[in-house]
C-alpha cells in the first residue's frame, strides 16, 4: 500500500486532476471508503463530493416517508449539475455545491465554496447509473454488501441522524430504497472498474482502490 500511495503523490504532483467514484448501495460503506481515500492525501489534495447534496428540491411534494416523493429514484437528483461541477472540478475551477436540508428535503439558499482538488473523490449510490456522469470517473469504484447488512445500517443511521422513526425507515427501505437498488443502482455495477467489499477491513478496499488508481 506504501508503494501505491507514493505513485499516486507522484500523480498528484504532476499536475493532473484525478477522479474517483465510489458507488454501491445505501449503507453498503460508500462514505466510509470515500472519506478514507480524502484522508490518506490530506485536505490539501483531495476533496469529496456528495451525490447526496444534488437532490433537487421536492419539499413541495414531500407526504412522508416512503410516500409519493421517491428519493433513491435518478429522477430525484439533478446529475445535470453534478456532470457540470466534476468537469469544473477536473478542470481546475473551484464549484459552489448546493446545501441540501435532509430535515426539510429543501436545497437550501446557500451553497458551500469547493475549491479543486488533485483527487476528487464522488460518493452515491446512482454515480454509475447516470450516464453524463460515470464516463468521467478515472476510477469507478462499486461497494459490495447484502441488503440485511445494508438495511440495518441505514436504520440506525437515519433514525439516529436524520430524524426518522424506525417504521417511517422500514416503509422506505422496502418501498423505494429496495426496488430502485435493484433496479439502478445494482446493475450500474458493471460500470465500475472494480469492485470492494463493505463489510470486510476497509484496509482491504483501500489497498484494492489505491492499486488501480497509482497505475491511472
Ligand atoms: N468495511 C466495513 N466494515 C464494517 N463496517 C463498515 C464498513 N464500511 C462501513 N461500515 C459501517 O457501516 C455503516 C454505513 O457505512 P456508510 O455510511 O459508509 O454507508 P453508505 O454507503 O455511505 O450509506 P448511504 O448511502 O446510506 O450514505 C457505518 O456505520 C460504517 O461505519
Ligand atoms: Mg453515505
Amino acid at each position: 500500500m506504501t508503494d501505491s500511495l507514493a505513485r499516486c503523490r507522484a500523480l498528484f504532483a504532476s499536475g493532473r486532476r484525478v477522479l474517483v467514484g465510489v458507488a454501491g448501495g445505501s449503507g453498503s460503506g460508500k462514505t466510509t471508503l470515500a472519506q478514507e481515500l480524502v484522508r490518506a492525501f490530506g485536505d490539501e489534495h483531495g476533496c469529496l463530493v456528495m451525490q447526496d447534496s444534488f437532490y433537487i428540491d421536492q419539499s413541495a411534494r414531500f407526504d412522508g416517508d416512503g410516500g409519493s416523493v421517491n428519493f433513491d429514484h435518478p429522477s430525484s437528483l439533478d446529475f445535470g449539475l453534478l456532470e457540470s461541477q466534476l468537469r469544473a472540478l477536473r478542470e481546475g475551477r473551484g464549484v459552489e455545491v448546493p446545501i441540501y436540508d435532509f430535515a426539510t428535503h429543501r436545497r437550501l439558499a446557500r451553497t458551500e465554496s469547493l475549491s479543486s482538488r488533485p483527487l476528487v473523490v464522488v460518493d452515491g449510490t446512482l454515480i454509475l447509473d447516470a450516464a453524463n456522469v460515470r464516463g468521467l470517473f478515472d476510477v469507478a469504484v462499486f461497494v459490495e454488501c447484502d441488503e440485511d447488512v445494508r438495511f440495518n445500517r441505514r436504520l440506525e443511521r437515519d433514525v439516529r441522524e436524520r430524524g426518522r422513526t424506525p417504521d417511517g425507515v422500514h416503509k422506505q427501505f422496502f418501498r423505494q430504497v429496495k426496488p430502485m437498488h435493484d433496479a439502478y443502482v445494482e446493475p450500474s455495477k458493471q460500470h465500475a472498474h472494480l469492485k470492494v467489499s463493505g463489510v470486510e477491513p476497509l484496509e482491504a478496499s483501500m489497498r484494492s482502490v489505491l492499486e488501480v488508481l497509482s497505475q491511472r
